[in-house]
């Protein structure tokens, strides 16, 4: 396996390879981790498309791309993940097309908003981050299955530490909303959906959940000075490894195209045929117990009879079975 870093960037794990021919999907492309792993698979040759819920930022962050890669082969597409029927108006527009999926890069999301709910009444963090990904996965699978060696990559966080999925009230509405804990709720269901992705496809998709680091993006908007000291406090309690986080709380931030090449990586490597359904952080595999800013996790992630649970759970929320492939 080769080794790579934190530090590791989007380029570096790209070099070599030549992804012409090669068809990648991402959902939040418009901005941070999206948009950088959108420019470096296009300069690697591939045909992406960018998927976003406003227009004209995707066609922003398309002009950045282009005016450093003019041959860039870019498609975009409109999609809401907070609104279930933008999600079906789009799958059906994409598969009335024949094109397959290679690569779904699962990358949209939203951390720490203020409590409010989807077009469907789903609490706002688990709506957007799990079932939106949940239900635009499933409806795209007949185009993903039929892609070159299919690969599923969903971005998580080491903010799976603040918390487990909660299956009996996953719109809190039996206990106080806590955003730190929404945020975790649906960075877990992340990986749990991966993991059930393994389980129901076996060897005919690979998939992996990835960490992506500490990067200044556009997801921190929603963050409060009382946000920020909350974090703080939980990153001082979960360090394992860096004796400074443990006293500070400080957080070992990343360039954006160190913090997308994770799941860059997670897209085109090689090296993990061995270790379909990992979570991964920093270019590597994931670490059980060890420092969550890095690639550690918790064991909780792992537990079989959660991710069918949350299958079952996210079937009844989208009104929509999808039974195991056979
Ligand atoms: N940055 C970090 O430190 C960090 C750490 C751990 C994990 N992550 C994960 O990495 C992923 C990418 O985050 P980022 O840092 O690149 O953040 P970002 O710059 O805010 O990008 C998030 C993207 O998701 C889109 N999005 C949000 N809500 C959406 C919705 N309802 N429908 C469709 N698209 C929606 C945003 O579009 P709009 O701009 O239109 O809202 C944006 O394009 C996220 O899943 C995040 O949880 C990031």
């Amino acid at each position: 396996m080769t080794t790579y870093g934190p530090e590791t960037t989007t380029d570096e794990v790209l070099l070599g390879h030549d992804l012409t021919g090669r068809h990648f999907m991402i959902t939040g492309a418009s901005s941070g981790l999206g948009e950088e792993s959108s420019r470096a698979l296009a300069q690697a040759g591939a045909t992406v498309t960018m998927l976003a819920r406003n227009q004209s930022k995707l066609d922003t962050a398309i002009e950045r791309i282009k005016s450093s890669n003019p041959s860039a082969i870019l498609n975009t597409g409109i999609v809401d993940l907070s609104d279930q029927q933008s999600i079906r108006d789009y799958a059906q527009e994409f598969l009335a097309t024949g094109v397959t999926i290679d690569v779904l890069i699962n990358n949209a999301g939203v951390m720490v908003c203020p409590y409010s709910k989807t077009v469907d009444g789903i609490e706002m963090q688990f709506g957007t981050n799990h079932i939106g990904h949940f239900l635009l996965t499933n409806l795209l699978m007949p185009a993903i299955l039929a892609g070159t060696n299919p690969r599923i990559v969903n971005l998580s966080s080491a903010g799976h530490t603040h918390s487990d999925v909660n299956l009996d009230d996953p719109n809190f509405e039996k206990c106080e909303y806590n955003a730190w804990e929404s945020y975790g709720r649906s960075k877990s269901a992340n990986i749990h959906f991966t993991q059930e992705i393994v389980h129901r496809y076996g060897d005919r998709i690979q998939s992996f959940a990835v960490h992506p680091g500490v990067i200044m993006t556009e997801l921190g908007r929603h963050l409060t000075p009382e946000l920020m000291s909350e974090m703080t406090e939980r990153v001082k309690s979960r360090s394992t490894s860096s004796s400074e986080a443990k006293e500070t709380g400080a957080l070992p931030f990343k360039s954006v195209e160190a913090g997308a090449a994770t799941q860059v990586w997670a897209s085109v490597t090689e090296d993990l045929a061995e270790n379909n359904g990992a979570y991964l952080g920093d270019c590597q595999l994931g670490v059980e117990g060890g420092n969550p800013s890095e690639s550690g996790y918790l064991p909780y992630i792992f537990n079989r009879d959660t991710a069918e649970a949350l299958w079952s759970l996210s079937e009844e929320l989208v009104k929509q079975e999808f039974p195991k492939s056979t």
